[in-house]
């Protein structure tokens, strides 16, 4: 669908990356991603919002505005996956698709790491191919 309206939410600490545990994250900055993600985009003909914060609040509204602003979300909530029942309730009023990306395998990682709140209200997961996985979410959005 040409004007598909993508919008793109980050959770906590992923404005480190690069310099955050490069070797469970990756060298890419969340500027890099955004480029490669807004690239992807209008290569097919979407726009592309992109934002992140280190604050759940912040996240819940904009998943909030998403009901009117986005064609579909897709979201890293970063530990906020683990934690936030507050993101999952305000996935669940969307109806429009929802797809989840971790950057790293969560399943490979600590036990804690294991469980996703959020994925009840995902169409779908990514996780484990780095920056890669936010242009494999955009693939997965096409019609
Ligand atoms: C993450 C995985 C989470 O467990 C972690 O808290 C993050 C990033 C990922 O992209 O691999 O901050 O969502």
């Amino acid at each position: 669908m040409p004007g598909k309206r993508i919008l793109v939410l980050n959770g906590p600490n992923l404005n480190m990356l690069g310099v955050r545990e490069p070797a469970v994250y990756g060298r890419d900055t969340l500027a890099d991603i955004e480029t490669a993600c807004r690239k992807a985009a209008v290569a097919r003909g979407w726009s592309l919002e992109f934002r992140q914060s280190n604050h759940e609040g912040d996240l819940v509204g904009w998943i909030q505005e998403a009901r009117a602003e986005a064609d579909a979300l897709v979201i890293n909530p970063a530990a906020f996956t683990h934690t936030s029942v507050a993101i999952l309730d305000a996935l669940l009023l969307l109806d429009i698709p929802v797809i989840e990306v971790h950057l790293s395998n969560i399943h490979k990682r600590e036990e804690f790491r294991h469980h996703s709140y959020v994925s009840r209200a995902a169409a779908g997961v990514i996780a484990g191919f780095g920056a890669k996985g936010y242009l494999l979410a955009l693939a997965a959005l096409e019609d």
